[in-house]
Parts: C-alpha cells; sequence; structure tokens
C-alpha cells in the first residue's frame, strides 16, 4: 500500500512564556527578582513521531489531554510546521479537516461566506463551490442559518458547518478530531455513516477520538500518543487495550513501550 502520510522523527516545540513581560510592574519587579524575569520555557508538544499511514486506511488516533494528538494533525493539514524532522504528505491530496472548532473559520462572515472560503483554500473554483453549496448545507441542516455570522453559531452548528463542509468536498483524506465533542445523537450517527462510506470509498482517514467504541467502529489501526511521543502503533484492540492500561497507570504498558524497566 502507497503511504499517503510518512512522518520520520517528527517532532514540534511551542514556546511557553511565562510571567509575560508586557505590563510595566512585572517588568520592574523583574529587576529585582529573578523569579519575576518572563521566562521562556521550550514545550515539546510532539517528540520524534515515526509512523507511515497508507492510502484507504482509518487510523485511530487516542491520547491523554495535551497529549499531542491536535498538533499531530495539524501538522498533517499544514497548520503547523514541524520543529524538526520531515513530514510528507501525498502530492496534490484533497485533505477535509474538522480539527477544532474555529480552525479554517471567520466569525464575522457568514455560514455561506465561510463555506465559500473553505473551497477556495482548498483549490476550489466559484463554479464548483455553487453545484456543491446546496449539498453541504443539506447535510449541514442548517438551512436557516446560512446567512447568521458565524460567531452567532452554538458550539454544534459550527461543528454541523465544518463536518459538513470536510466530508463534501470529496476529498482524499479526512482528518477529524473529537467531531462527536459537541454534535447531537443525530449528527454523530451521519458522522458514522460518512466516514464508513468514506472507507469504503478508499478515502484515508484520521480519527482523533476519546470514544474507544467510536474508534473500534471506523479504524483498522490505532496511534496511541502520550507526552507527544508515540508510544504505540497497531491493531485496534491492542491500541486500545495498551491505552486503557496507560490510563489505569500500568507499569506493564510503560514497559511495553520501553519506557520503564
Ligand atoms: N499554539 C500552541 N502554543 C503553545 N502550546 C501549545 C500550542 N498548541 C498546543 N500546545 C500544547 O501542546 C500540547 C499538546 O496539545 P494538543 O492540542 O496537541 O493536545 P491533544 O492531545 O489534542 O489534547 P486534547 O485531548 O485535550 O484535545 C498541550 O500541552 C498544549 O498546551
Ligand atoms: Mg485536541
Amino acid at each position: 500500500m502507497l503511504p499517503a502520510i510518512v512522518a520520520d522523527e517528527l517532532s514540534k516545540c511551542f514556546f511557553l512564556r511565562h510571567n509575560r513581560a508586557g505590563e510595566l510592574k512585572v517588568r520592574f519587579l523583574g529587576l529585582f527578582h529573578k523569579h519575576k524575569r518572563e521566562q521562556i520555557e521550550e514545550f515539546w508538544a510532539l517528540r520524534g513521531v515515526s509512523t507511515a499511514i497508507g492510502h484507504g486506511e482509518a487510523v485511530g488516533v487516542v491520547g491523554r489531554n495535551g497529549s499531542g494528538k491536535s498538533t499531530f494533525l495539524k501538522l498533517i493539514a499544514g497548520l503547523h510546521r514541524p520543529t524538526s524532522g520531515r513530514l510528507l504528505v501525498s502530492r496534490g491530496a484533497r485533505i477535509g479537516t474538522m480539527i477544532e472548532l474555529g480552525v479554517g473559520f471567520h466569525g464575522e462572515l457568514t455560514g455561506r461566506e465561510n463555506v465559500f472560503l473553505n473551497a477556495s483554500i482548498q483549490g476550489l473554483s466559484n463554479a464548483d463551490t455553487e453545484a456543491l453549496y446546496p449539498h453541504i448545507v443539506a447535510y449541514s441542516g442548517l438551512e436557516h442559518f446560512m446567512d447568521v455570522p458565524l460567531k452567532n453559531y452554538s458550539s454544534g452548528m459550527h461543528m454541523r458547518l465544518g463536518f459538513a463542509i470536510a466530508a463534501n468536498l470529496d476529498p482524499d483524506m479526512l482528518l477529524l478530531d473529537e467531531i462527536f465533542a459537541v454534535g447531537d445523537a443525530e449528527f454523530q450517527q451521519q458522522c458514522m455513516r460518512t466516514m464508513t462510506e468514506c472507507r469504503q470509498r478508499g478515502k484515508t482517514i484520521l480519527f482523533v477520538s476519546h470514544s474507544a467504541e467510536a474508534v473500534r467502529k471506523i479504524c483498522s489501526r490505532v496511534l496511541v500518543l502520550e507526552h507527544g511521543q508515540l508510544l504505540f502503533d497497531g491493531g485496534v484492540t491492542e491500541g486500545l487495550d495498551f491505552y486503557a492500561s496507560l490510563l489505569a497507570g500500568s507499569d506493564h504498558a510503560l514497559e511495553a513501550a520501553g519506557l520503564r524497566c
């Protein structure tokens, strides 16, 4: 199977600023107290992640809060640049993303304008978007809200519009992050059907979720991230078991990953 995504020692470092020196008071205190001075800390959200994901694979990405899942997806989507390592994504692949509420959207623009904005970012012409527009609106179920600014949407409505765009732009790859977090049951079932269809049509899916049940239904492989490191890459049942034992604080899981002896 040809790889759609190859990560080679992929790492991402953010800089965390403590005691931001913007305020005059903080700057003044910093003159006398070292611990009050602005400090910039390196924070490695992803560290040395190496994996290859084949075309048509559906891969679940699981891990605790802050383990680097969204950062991984954002790197693949091109929203962040790697600090080190290499990341190769199929040339010309159309990527449908629903990573975080707000990413790729503009609150002051209406639902309709956001559809056109997203489609143009994906390289679609206005004519192509006009043709797809009724499908996107029908899929989202937001017919009466397309002329409302996005800032007035609820989180669930926002998610519906984002997923409707991602799913209907005929992507080669879907990057989905916690899409069930705010959607109602009906929307969740609709997403599930779409993802199953995408799998059958050979699309590549990366699916971040805290729901083991959803990962089991959609994915054929699981990646487990912990503190930005890839601790497990393999079958769904083994991966979810590994993650469950990690959450339970099992030394066995860490030993298996070579982190404890
Ligand atoms: N732009 C940023 N600047 C600084 N730190 C960041 C930035 N983005 C992410 N981080 C940090 O990187 C770490 C990983 O974040 P990430 O969003 O990838 O976690 P996650 O696994 O998606 O967590 P969750 O399950 O809560 O969504 C977190 O500690 C986060 O605070
Ligand atoms: Mg996240």
